[in-house]
């Protein structure tokens, strides 16, 4: 199915006003990445994670996947691969058809909710890989990720992954204090570092135009662990972390 009208899409009135507005995604698409280093590690992680062979015709599906990010890193990275990215913003879908105009001969865009289950229903066949970035975090009332992470299993081949790139809750508010503090500090010198000193993670952070979009639900890590294993996924692990910021995921026997 290309995209598809006759799944569930998000009525929340302050969705509409983040992810459903044109011009909240292009302000968020915009701005600049001082978080780039981090996210950089995480996507090579990513990367690194897939099992099937680097030439291998896989399929892969990116799941809250925004204009398609790291579904291109893949892609990049795997000239045989296909991808489908899924999001529920129609605005960030437009931007990803325009961006990556070069590829969309191996890339599709649908546009679906994830809050409800039948989003499943508006993606034909079965994947080889399931990625997200920075998406599922949004997702907790009625323990809505642990569904999702069933839903995906069910979108599976056998051999596959689903590896998520997101942020999780720190145990204790202690530990939240500490990560804070060690991310910032990090990310403060490495701005000083590459701008020879011209500039410091205070100054970009208030250059930056606002993208807050409401309190992030994240999970504990070892809950959404214990949930993939809850499904049947093997080999489960946390696979890279710094701070609050983790690549977990498991595989499909
Ligand atoms: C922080 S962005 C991350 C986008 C992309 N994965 C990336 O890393 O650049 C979060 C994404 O989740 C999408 N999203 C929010 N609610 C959603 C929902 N109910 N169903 C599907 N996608 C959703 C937003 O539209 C947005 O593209």
């Amino acid at each position: 199915m290309a995209e598809s009208d006759s799944v569930s899409s998000v009525t929340d009135a302050s969705w509409q006003q983040t992810w459903g507005s044109q011009e909240f995604i292009e302000r968020w698409a915009s701005k600049g990445g001082w978080q780039a280093p981090i996210r950089e590690a995480q996507t090579a992680m990513v990367l690194r994670m897939i099992p099937q062979p680097l030439d291998a015709a896989i399929r892969i599906l990116d799941i809250g996947a925004g204009y398609g990010a790291l579904a291109v890193a893949v892609l990049i990275e795997r000239l045989n691969a296909t991808a489908v990215c899924l999001d529920a913003s129609e605005a960030m879908l437009k931007l990803g058809k325009e961006r990556n105009a070069d590829l969309r001969d191996r890339m599709s865009f649908i546009q679906a909710s994830l809050e409800a289950p039948d989003w499943v229903s508006s993606v034909d066949g079965s994947f080889d890989a399931v990625i997200s970035a920075r998406a599922l975090h949004h997702f907790t009332a009625n323990q809505r990720r642990r569904f999702i992470f069933q839903e995906v299993f069910g979108l599976m081949r056998a051999g596959g992954c689903f590896i998520n790139a997101d942020n999780v809750r720190a145990p204790t508010k202690e530990l939240s204090q500490r990560y804070r503090s060690a991310r910032e500090g990090y990310l403060d010198r490495f701005i000083r570092q590459s701008s020879d000193g011209k500039t410091n993670l205070a100054e970009v952070r208030a250059a930056t135009p606002s993208t807050f979009h409401g309190p992030h639900n994240n999970g504990y890590l070892d809950e959404e662990l214990a949930w993939l294993k809850e499904v049947g996924f093997v080999d489960v692990d946390c696979f890279w972390k710094f701070a609050t910021t983790v690549v977990y995921g498991g595989f499909k026997s």
